[in-house]
């Protein structure tokens, strides 16, 4: 695999050019953060960590699903092979990769990819990419992370998938809209962004070049 160079691209030339063609560098983790494509990662988190149970959600947020179809529709999304399987289908309106280790893997209206990286690569739609999970995935995607959107959830839930702990030096909160979800099963949540601390020359580039796409 060859390693980025920061002489064979420039930033505004890479952030504006759809993946998959030749100039796409392959080994997206090789790429100093600041100009690696934008990449993010969704999940409803408890306040003890836990995202799931039994392959499934421990919880009903109608309004977190809402938000989730809404930042990630257009956009390629990036999952667990488990993950994959805790949907009823593919996800509409996104390129979905779903990562397994497993070769000859079907996945009925996605992609199969062999690792993080390896997907990362593959992903073909506007910035920015989402890791959309689970537990596993999200250990890999935190460390080439760009935003985090984090749904944070101020109850304790009982499961079997958790988030990988925050280091906080390295996530600055951007953004927090608190929400109350009413009855009996009811509990506090915020709707929390969190950007990597140092990151955003990234950010307003991408942002700009995505601007001017949508200008024309
Ligand atoms: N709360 C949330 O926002 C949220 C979001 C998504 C999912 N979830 C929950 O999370 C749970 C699933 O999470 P999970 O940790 O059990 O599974 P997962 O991360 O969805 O999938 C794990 C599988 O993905 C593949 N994989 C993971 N890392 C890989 C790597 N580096 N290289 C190659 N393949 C890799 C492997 O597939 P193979 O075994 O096929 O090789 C592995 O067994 C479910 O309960 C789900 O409902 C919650």
């Amino acid at each position: 695999m060859s390693r980025y160079n920061p002489r064979d691209y420039d930033t505004l030339t890479l952030l504006a050019t759809r993946p998959g063609n030749d100039t796409w560098p392959r080994d997206v983790a090789a790429m100093p953060a600041a100009i690696r494509p934008a990449f993010a990662v969704i999940a409803a988190v408890a306040s003890n960590g836990v995202i799931g149970i039994d392959n499934r959600l421990p919880w009903r947020l109608p309004d977190d699903l809402k938000r989730f179809r809404a930042l990630t529709s257009g956009h390629a999304v990036i999952m667990g092979r488990r993950t994959w399987e805790s949907l009823p289908r593919a996800l509409p309106d996104r390129q979905n990769i779903v990562v397994t280790r497993t070769p000859g893997y079907l996945a009925d209206g996605a992609e199969t990819a062999r690792s993080l990286v390896d997907a990362l690569s593959r992903a073909s739609r506007p910035a920015p990419t989402f890791c959309i999970g689970g537990g596993a995935l999200y250990r890999d995607a935190l460390p080439l992370a760009d935003t985090l959107y984090i749904t944070a959830i101020d109850r304790a839930f009982t499961g079997d998938a958790t988030f990988p702990p925050l280091d906080r030096d390295q996530w600055c909160e951007v953004e927090r809209e608190p929400h109350t979800l009413r009855g009996p099963e009811g509990f506090d949540y915020a709707f929390v962004t969190f950007r990597r601390v140092g990151n955003d020359l990234a950010f307003s580039t991408t942002l700009r070049v995505n601007k001017g796409d949508n200008d024309v």
